[in-house]
């Protein structure tokens, strides 16, 4: 997995800008994406799947910046969304629609309208409810719904409980063992083709065998439907491979297509790979400023403006980021300081027990925050989401603006004068 910062003369780099440059040129809190190295960690899936027939979906959760899906969409990339409101940014962003897979297991019937309308690739379905409302709705529209049954493996995928999804008490998909029986219902409905078959068994995996786990079990239902004529054109393995945060040793792409290639070697269906971290969460970096110091008997704080609301991951599964100074600061000593924001939660905090040489006013660096970072970000306490900076050699962009104060209050409505009632 690639990332493009490095340090030179103590000074932190994305690419061949300075990460100082960008805080001083527009403030902090603000996220910032390498697009060489979003380039690089598509082209990853790319070279390594070579002949094999594919499809590679980027999961738009992870980022859906619409410079980013331009970026991978210009490389040939399809998407896998999970809302109307991820399709509607790909579509802005210029993605191919019959690239595009609809995951998600609550999808609502005007959210199909508009997917079959635009003629997206397939529909990952994940209940037998979904399916009726799916054929109900692409019959009003005299259309067929293209169709993959997510299945749920069963398979153990070692990762964090919040984002596994795999294994039989979790909500996702529909259990293998009763899978057959929906698809000979979905064959038989009118304005359903069923082409394909989904999983998706967690995240931020460390080892590759709960894939190929996955797949051999994907493949003997495979074989079974052939058998019952039901064939299907492709296999989504979903994504969910990780990525280095710490000392993690992570399988790399090219490990992970050499395991699971051969299983689909001799076979005709493509692959579909659902990659979201894998390819955004060390092409980004949120940079934000110490603003107080505070020490007490047993802790340092350093303070900083970016908490909680801006990136959740460290509050929400106890997720370590490295943090880092931008420029070295001299004459500092270095302390363990807990780095916190200033919502006031005691959750709020971006890491804990961190060896800083840091001063008030520094700039840090919090890495690998390109995944599930901006877009998890709230306004909670009433604090404007982050700007995004998009760095490209030496060039950088800005693809989002800081909210302002009024993007706040957007919508809202105050009473009228005398409106109270007495009940
Ligand atoms: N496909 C489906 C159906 C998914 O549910 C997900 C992620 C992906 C693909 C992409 O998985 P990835 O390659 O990014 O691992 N917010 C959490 C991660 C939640 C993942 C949800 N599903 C975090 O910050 O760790």
């Amino acid at each position: 997995m690639h990332t493009t910062i490095s340090r030179n003369n103590g000074d932190l780099f994305m690419e061949k800008v300075a990460l100082s440059d960008i805080a001083n040129q527009f403030g902090t809190p603000c996220y910032v994406y390498s697009r060489t190295a979003l380039k690089l960690n598509f082209e990853a899936y790319t070279s390594a799947l070579g002949n094999h027939p594919h499809l590679i979906c980027y999961a738009v959760k992870s980022n859906s910046n619409i410079a980013v899906l331009q970026t991978l969409s210009a490389l040939g990339a399809g998407f896998d969304i999970v809302s109307v409101g991820e399709l509607e940014r790909v579509l802005i962003a210029g993605g191919d629609p019959s690239k595009i897979v609809f995951s998600g297991l609550g999808k609502t019937s005007s959210e199909m309208r508009r997917a079959l309308e635009v003629g997206i690739h397939c529909f990952n379905v994940e209940s037998e409810s979904e399916l009726v409302l799916l054929n109900e709705t692409a019959s009003a529209l005299s259309l067929k719904a293209p169709v993959s049954i997510r299945v749920n493996p069963d398979v153990n995928a070692n990762t964090h409980p919040y984002i596994s999804t795999g294994l039989k008490e979790d909500k996702f998909g529909i259990d293998i063992n009763h899978a057959m029986t929906v698809y000979q219902n979905a064959s038989l409905m009118n304005n359903i083709d069923v082409i394909g078959i989904d999983c998706h068994i967690g995240s931020q995996l460390t080892d590759v065998r709960p894939f190929v786990d996955a797949m051999n079990r994907l493949l003997i239902l495979v074989d079974q439907l052939a058998e019952l004529k039901i064939n299907l054109n492709h296999i989504d393995i979903g994504g969910g491979l990780g990525v280095r945060y710490r000392d993690e040793s992570i399988q790399s792409v090219d490990d992970y297509m050499r395991e699971l290639l051969p299983l689909l070697a001799h076979r005709s269906e493509t692959l579909v790979l659902e990659p979201g971290r894998s390819i955004t969460a060390n092409a980004g970096a949120m940079l934000t400023q110490v603003q107080f110091i505070k020490s007490n008997e047993h802790k340092n704080f350093a303070i900083v403006d970016a908490a909680m609301n801006d990136m959740l991951r460290p509050s929400l599964y106890q997720a370590w980021m490295d943090i880092q100074s931008i420029s070295h600061s001299m004459g500092v000593d270095e302390k363990v300081y807990d780095v916190v924001g200033p919502v006031c939660e005691s959750g709020d905090f971006l890491g804990k027990d961190r060896k800083l040489s840091v001063k008030e006013g520094d700039h840090l660096c919090l890495f690998s925050a390109g995944s599930y970072g901006f877009v998890m970000s709230s306004n909670y306490n009433s604090r404007p989401r982050a700007p995004e900076i998009m760095v490209d050699g030496d060039n950088v962009f800005l693809i989002r603006q800081r909210e302002t104060i009024q993007d706040l209050t957007r919508g809202e409505q105050l009473l009228p004068v005398n409106s109270s009632s007495n009940c």
